[in-house]
């Protein structure tokens, strides 16, 4: 409460009072007339303090003028509460979403409302809330710290520290649900996010503002995608920020640890509810990355957001409306759940120029069971997202990694952002990669005869090894555009498939070194295509070189060592019968007992 400009003056009457002000303000005034006429004498001669009696009346005037009344205000009270879930009566203007206050400052967010009780999420479960706790409703929604100084942090889905540091000191929060940019407020996808993953950027790539799904069952190398793709961004200039939801704690201290060890940390938020962490958490975990992504999005940055992953989010959404009686409809999810997870990637987009340009790209990972990718969840998110790519337990087996099988595997708009030199030189891979893996299949067993079908085998083998890839081991554009022109030249045909990834891994060094460029944006025109291919058989020719060196070295170094040996092996040998010779020469002959054999 600020105090009134001009005080009235010391033993005045005071202005009648109304209401309840009334009989405060007449307790106030009967001692405060003389004390205030005391004091006043005793503090005029200090100047730093006001006189006591100036002070008094001071407050009389703001007591006078403050509106005093009945503050109703709805109390709750938890009728139950248990796994994370409370039943609230007694909050009739509780409002959906709403943050509600327990007892001992703990919150809970209003899931679902009915006639006479509200189904509340406790987004603290550490069992402080219990049946006769009292509850009241904030009139707020539930909202994250947002800003640069969550960057290169680990934060639980509130903003609060997860990495041991001081919380972050974000001037700014978002409601953790927003409105999805409208239609007039986007762009076009048309500006790439490169991946530095050969198979996604030259057969699937993804935009900027793009919404990409990746989907495959348990431990196929959905997270490794994702995390490639983080850490390809490291000069890129991205803002990644990695939630994990439901998540076991040590892979998310893994991933954590991956990115920060290939030093992509700094531009990276890590938004984490593991299993652990309580189900209202992991619930808002997900809505509060992407506000978080929308604050950099808003003033023109580019974001990436992985969410790893959205079926353990649909499994504890389905966990929480069951326990608070909603309806369950398919494989027992409630009927919003398709709502649920559209209205978060929706606000995935890449705004307008008008709107300061910015993007804000979803990889949402989904896990399927058994590659039933017909389930209820990976349907509705391939519905959602534009494009998926779908990882296969059996192409995993066989070690071919990234496992991406690619026939379902789609992009439905990355291929207007895709590089122009890229687009041109991966235009065939897939349907001629479909046509080989067929051929495969049905000469697997039969013996080869036509030339076209073997050579046709023999490049797609080749194919194959050039799009198995190590992790962390990126390219950049200009060696994914080399790779696929010698590829389309025949280049690899001779080679030994073995030598495929040496080549890979050895091509961009090489380019590097002999000055090698991509033409600005536009088109490789046939010239510059072949002196690409050219360039990689001058690779080739060097690695081969240097193996044929390596190997004459080894085998001269072999036949020195042979010689060497030899020598040694005679040298022993003289020493060996001159040392018997003077062994039998200095040692006194046995003497043999009387009787006994030779
Ligand atoms: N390109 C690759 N090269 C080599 N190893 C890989 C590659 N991709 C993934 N892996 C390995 O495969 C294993 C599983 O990967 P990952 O954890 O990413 O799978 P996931 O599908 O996310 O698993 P989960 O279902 O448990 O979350 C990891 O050990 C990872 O190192
Ligand atoms: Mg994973």
């Amino acid at each position: 409460m600020s105090l009134p400009p001009e005080p009235p003056l010391e033993g005045a009457p005071l202005p009648p009072q109304a209401g309840p002000a009334e009989s405060a303000q007449s307790a106030l005034s009967a001692p405060s007339a003389e004390a205030a006429g005391a004091a006043g004498a005793a503090g005029a001669a200090d100047d730093r303090h006001p006189p006591a009696g100036a002070w008094l009346a001071q407050a009389r005037g703001a007591l006078a003028r403050a509106e005093l009344g009945p503050l109703a205000r709805e109390v709750g009270r938890v009728e139950r509460a248990a796994d994370g879930i409370a039943m609230v009566a007694g909050l009739p203007q509780a409002r959906l979403d709403e943050l509600l206050r327990f007892d001992g400052d703990r919150y809970g967010l209003a899931l679902t409302l009915d006639a006479d009780r509200i189904g509340a999420v406790l987004l603290d479960d550490d069992g402080s809330v219990g049946a006769g706790c009292r509850v009241s409703a904030t009139g707020e929604v539930v909202s994250v710290p947002v800003g640069p100084a969550l960057l290169g942090r680990v934060v639980d889905p509130l903003g609060r520290p997860l990495d041991g540091l001081p919380p972050p000191e974000c001037a700014q929060r978002l409601p953790i649900e927003r409105a999805a940019p409208a239609i007039v407020e986007r762009d076009l996808v048309s500006q790439p996010l490169a991946t530095g993953i050969l198979l996604v950027d030259a057969l699937f790539p993804i935009g900027l503002g793009q919404r990409e799904l990746i989907l495959g069952d348990r431990a196929t190398g959905k997270t490794s995608i994702a995390l490639d793709a983080i850490v390809n961004q490291k000069d890129s200039g991205l803002i990644c920020i990695y939630a994990a939801v439901g998540q076991r704690a040590g892979a998310v201290e893994r991933a954590i640890e991956t990115v920060r060890a290939q030093g992509a940390a700094g531009r990276c938020i890590f938004v984490v509810a593991s299993a652990a962490a309580a189900p209202g958490l992991q619930w808002i975990a997900p809505f509060a990355a992407f506000s978080m992504g929308e604050y950099f999005r808003d003033r023109g940055e580019h974001v990436l957001v992985v969410i790893d992953d959205l079926s353990q989010h649909a499994a504890t959404h389905r966990e929480l409306a069951l326990l608070t009686r909603q309806p369950p409809g398919r494989e027992a999810y409630p009927g919003d759940i398709f709502y649920l997870h559209a209205r978060l990637l929706e606000r995935a987009a890449k705004l307008s120029p008008a709107l300061g340009g910015g993007s804000l790209t979803a990889l949402p990972i989904a896990q399927t069971e058994a590659g039933d990718l017909s389930a209820y969840i990976p349907t509705n998110l391939i519905s959602i997202t534009d494009g998926q790519l779908v990882m296969s337990s059996e192409l995993f087996a066989a070690n071919q990694r990234p496992a991406v099988d690619i026939g379902l595997s789609v992009s439905r708009v990355g291929g207007k952002a895709q590089p122009a030199a890229l687009r041109q030189v991966s235009g065939r891979l897939r349907l001629d990669y479909a046509q080989f893996q067929e051929l495969e299949m049905f000469t697997r067993f039969g013996g080869l005869t036509d030339a076209r079908v073997k050579a046709r085998i023999v490049r797609g083998e080749r194919t194959r090894a050039l799009l198995r890839q190590p992790r962390f081991a990126a390219l950049a554009p200009l060696s994914q555009v080399a790779l696929l022109a010698a590829l389309a030249a025949g280049a690899f045909d001779g080679l030994p498939v073995e030598d495929v990834g040496r080549l890979r891994a050895r091509l961009p060094a090489w380019l590097q070194a002999h000055g090698a460029a991509l033409p600005d944006g536009g088109p490789l025109g046939a010239e510059a295509e072949a002196s690409l291919a050219e360039a990689v058989r001058a690779c080739l020719r060097g690695m081969a070189q240097e193996s044929a060196r390596g190997t004459a070295q080894a085998a001269a170094q072999a036949a020195t060592q042979a010689a060497a040996q030899d020598t040694a092996h005679e040298a022993a040998h003289a020493s060996e019968a001159s040392g018997t010779a003077t062994a039998t020469a200095a040692e006194p002959a046995p003497q043999r007992a009387p009787g006994s054999p030779p």
